[in-house]
C-alpha cells in the first residue's frame, strides 16, 4: 500500500495541492476534483432523476435489504432482487422507464473517462448510490455489464468516504483511497473487473449532500 498521505488524512488532505490524475493500478485512476466544478450542476440534474425514480434499498437474491439506497438514469438501470443482479430499462417500482439521463451528466461522465484515457465512453446507465453514515458497500465486481471494453465512471459528491479498490481476485489486498466531494475513479482495461468497495462512511454534514455521500456510477452496460 503506498504512503501518500491523501490516503490517510482526511482532514488536512483538503488543504494540499493534489495532482490531476493519480495512479491506482494499469487501467485505474483517481482524478481527484475532476467533478469540483460541476458538482451543483450533477446535484441539480440527479433531483428530478430522484423525483421519478425514488430512492430505495434493493433486495439482494440471497434476501438481504442492501443499505445504500439507490436510483437510476440512463437507458437501462441497475437492479437486483430475488432473481438476481441484472440491468432493466423498467424500474421496477414504478413500472415505467429510468428517467433519461441528464445531459450534464453524461457530458461529464465522457470527459472526465477521457481524461483518464478511454476515449468516446458511451455511457447508457448511471447508478446513483445513497450512502448513510455506518453505510458500507462490500468488495465486489461490476460485472453485469455486457462487454467490458468500457470503463466504470464512478463520481464522489457529498461526504468523503474511503474506497477500496483491490485486484482481480477478491483475496487481493485492497488500496484504501480517500474520496473528497468531486473526485472521481475510473477503472477499466484490464482493472475492468477488479474488486472494490466502499468502507462503512463516517458520520458528517456536507454543504451540498447534508449527512450523505451521492456517487454515481456510469457504465457501458448494453
Ligand atoms: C459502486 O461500486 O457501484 C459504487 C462505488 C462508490 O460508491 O464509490
Ligand atoms: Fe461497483
Amino acid at each position: 500500500m503506498s504512503a501518500r498521505p491523501r490516503r490517510h488524512d482526511l482532514l488536512t488532505q483538503p488543504l494540499l495541492p493534489r495532482p490531476p490524475l493519480e495512479h491506482i493500478a494499469a487501467g485505474a485512476v483517481l482524478l481527484p476534483g475532476a467533478a469540483s466544478a460541476a458538482q451543483d450542476a450533477l446535484l441539480a440534474g440527479i433531483a428530478p432523476v430522484i423525483a421519478a425514480a425514488p430512492w430505495r434499498h434493493m433486495i439482494t437474491p440471497g434476501g438481504a435489504r442492501m443499505s445504500v439506497a439507490m436510483s437510476n438514469c440512463g437507458e437501462v438501470g441497475w437492479v437486483s432482487d430475488r432473481r438476481g443482479y441484472r440491468y432493466d430499462a423498467i424500474d421496477p417500482d414504478s413500472g415505467r422507464s429510468w428517467p433519461r439521463m441528464p445531459d450534464t451528466l453524461r457530458q461529464l461522465a465522457v470527459r472526465v473517462a477521457a481524461l483518464a484515457g478511454f476515449s468516446r465512453f458511451e455511457p447508457d446507465a448511471c447508478l446513483i448510490n445513497r450512502y448513510a453514515p455506518g453505510t458500507r458497500l462490500s468488495l465486489h465486481q461490476d460485472r453485469n455489464e455486457r462487454d467490458f471494453a468500457a470503463p466504470v465512471v464512478s463520481v464522489s459528491l457529498g461526504l468523503p468516504a474511503v474506497f477500496l479498490f483491490g485486484g482481480l481476485r477478491r483475496a487481493d489486498r485492497a488500496q484504501r483511497i480517500a474520496l473528497q466531494s468531486g473526485d472521481v475513479v475510473v477503472w477499466g482495461g484490464s482493472q475492468r473487473l477488479a474488486f472494490h468497495g466502499v468502507m462503512p462512511l463516517a458520520a458528517g454534514e456536507h454543504p451540498l449532500t447534508g449527512r450523505y455521500r451521492i456517487n454515481l456510477t456510469f457504465r457501458k452496460a448494453r
